[in-house]
């Protein structure tokens, strides 16, 4: 029953769209321009910098926040707290690359996934904030690097799943690892487009002086 709450606590959070509504205070429907995702990479691409940082940070925090919130009200389920965050985050990011209400058609929830990195743990953070920008100041490919970002997060969190870390019980971890890699597979879906891209050398690369891309 705290799986379904988590999950569909989460997916209410996930449907607060910041690239559609930030879009819309400026009279566009971001989802029509650029890559046609409603996501922090095309706010940038499409709006400028002002716009990427909002939409970030309205995407982060609504993950971020209630994977907190659930840490708090659960605090007294120590041996699967983990994994209702986990269940919370995949909620988050199910809201928002599936907003009912704009027909299913929202992100890539890459904001969304690190918000329930950073509520998981911080030292994960560090490990994929320092990959991101390496990886984007040297090839320029947000795409790459949140995929990094998506399988880092995949192997740390069974990684130090099965070594104790996190407290859960033995026989939730097969479970654990199930969520962590929907989670991880969903972001490779959501960018499979992005894949082909990167396969054939025509992913878009981000200019970090514009805010445009090329
Ligand atoms: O988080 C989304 C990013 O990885 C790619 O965005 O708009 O270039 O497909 P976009």
């Amino acid at each position: 029953m705290e799986r379904i709450i988590c999950l569909i606590a989460g997916y209410l959070c996930g449907l607060l769209q910041s690239g559609y509504f930030y879009g819309k205070t400026h009279k566009i429907d971001i989802r029509k321009y650029g890559s046609g995702n409603s996501g922090t990479t095309n706010a940038l691409r499409v709006m400028g910098p002002k716009a990427g940082a909002v939409v970030f940070f309205g995407d982060f925090l609504k993950s971020l926040l209630p994977c907190l919130a659930i840490r708090l009200v659960f605090q007294n389920q120590p041996d699967m707290i983990y994994l209702l965050i986990l269940y919370t985050g995949f909620g988050v990011i199910l809201g928002h690359n599936y907003p009912f209400y704009l027909q299913f058609k929202g992100g890539k929830g890459i904001a969304a996934t690190a918000g329930l990195i950073m509520a998981s743990d911080l030292r994960m953070t560090l490990l994929c904030l320092i990959s991101f920008i390496l990886i984007v100041l040297i090839t320029r490919y947000v795409s790459l690097g949140s995929l990094v970002v998506a399988t880092i997060f995949l192997i740390w969190m069974c990684v130090f799943a099965s070594m104790g870390a996190y407290g859960l019980k033995q026989e939730l971890l097969p479970e654990f690892y199930i969520v962590a890699a929907l989670i991880c597979g969903q972001a490779f879906w959501r960018h499979r487009a992005n894949i082909g891209r990167l396969i054939h050398g025509k992913e878009n690369k981000i200019s970090f002086g514009s805010g445009k891309t090329k």
